[in-house]
């Protein structure tokens, strides 16, 4: 099966009501496990690469990888996705390479740190539109910055600045409207990382797990029920698996993510992509760590990346069964960026 476009995985997933996982990628390892775990499922997944990736894997080999990854199994629809595009020119260069799907994060400016205008925002992220549709590429674009809410955690904001950057329903329509995206990535109170509150008990001092406004999600789904919303900062940071890195000579402070609960929670008002890169991050980390622990004497790279490949497949199997996408895989068509192109061409457009 060729790399499908993500609209196509979307628009499925609003149909049968659940969500499909994005998972970031580095290497072969993360793709193969990714790749396991949607076989084991017969789950349609969103495989993506930050701008970070893409430099780390010299663009090239991730492509390669991606593809072979449709190659090897054709029977699992997969999109191939630019996470955080920081520019009209990253898109681009994604496009080129083959990617099915981009995002392209106005949201902030070409330094991915600081907040753009809402004006700056919508006149990128329309030409990002306008580049890609064309050519039958899904675009994802982002209202609101990432931050944690009480603490401006995650995004270097202070606490008034992350409420101020929380996605406003309103000004979601009106964005989606103007920029014609296919996906909506929404500031609800989740940050990248490993570290995503900062709120802590003013009694205990322990830390306290993030607050989101999830009442955003659920207001933005009212207005817009076509609209296909993404969750960022997605990952759940499962206590056992900081616990694996602390037992092997880790030192990582207590931290929560966020609560699968929370992501279902989403996934019945909208939310169809949840991107989720640290919990793989942790499991990978975690399994490389307990081989140098227990054998010392081990050099053979595959002695720890196998473990490691290992460890990461079952944090993405348990993530595409709480998510709703397991099972899903045989549920459609797969197009071609050639029938998307058509379909564009038509005018379809999330109804705003
Ligand atoms: O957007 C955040 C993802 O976790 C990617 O992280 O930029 O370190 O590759 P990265
Ligand atoms: P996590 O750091 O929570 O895994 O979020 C990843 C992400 O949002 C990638 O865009
Ligand atoms: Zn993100």
């Amino acid at each position: 099966m060729p790399l499908v476009p993500m609209r196509q995985i979307l628009d499925e997933a609003a149909k049968g009501g659940y969500g499909v996982g994005a998972f970031n990628v580095n290497n072969m390892e993360q793709i193969q496990a990714i790749m396991e775990a949607a076989n084991e499922t017969d789950s349609p997944v969103i495989i993506q690469a930050s701008r970070g990736a893409l430099q780390y894997s010299r663009l090239i080999y991730l492509k390669k990888l991606m593809e072979a990854a449709a190659e090897e199994y054709p029977h699992i629809p997969v999109a191939m996705h630019l996470d955080h595009g920081n520019s009209l020119e990253t898109v681009r260069t994604a496009i080129d390479l083959g990617f099915t799907s981009v995002m392209m994060d106005g949201s902030l400016g070409e330094d991915g740190k600081t907040p753009n205008s809402y004006e700056q925002n919508v006149e990128v992220t329309r030409k990002a539109v306008e580049m890609a549709h064309p050519l039958g590429v899904t675009v994802e674009g982002e209202l609101g910055c990432l931050g944690g809410i009480e603490d401006g955690h995650g995004a270097g904001l202070t606490a008034e600045e992350t409420e101020a950057h929380l996605t406003d329903p309103v000004q979601a329509e009106e964005f989606v409207a103007k920029t014609g995206v296919d996906a909506l990535a929404v500031a609800i109170g989740t940050s990248h990382g490993a570290y995503k509150s900062a709120r802590r008990d003013p009694n205990t001092g322990e830390i306290l797990p993030p607050k989101l406004a999830m009442d955003r999600i659920h207001e933005i789904h009212k207005r817009m029920p076509d609209c296909h919303m993404v969750m960022h900062g997605s990952s759940s940071v499962p206590r056992e698996l900081v616990d694996i890195i602390n037992k092997y000579g880790g030192k990582m402070p207590d931290t929560y993510g966020v609560a699968l609960e929370q992501i279902q929670d989403g996934i019945t008002h909208g939310v169809r992509k949840v991107n989720v890169d640290t919990d793989s991050r942790l499991a990978c980390t975690g399994a490389i760590r307990k081989v140098f622990f227990e054998k010392p004497g081990e050099f053979d790279p595959r002695k720890y990346l196998g473990p490691a490949r290992d460890a990461m497949k079952g944090v993405y199997l348990k993530r595409v069964k709480a998510f709703g996408q397991a099972g899903h895989a045989r549920d459609y068509e797969p197009l071609t960026l050639e029938d998307m192109k058509e379909v564009y061409a038509r005018g379809v457009r999330i109804k705003a």
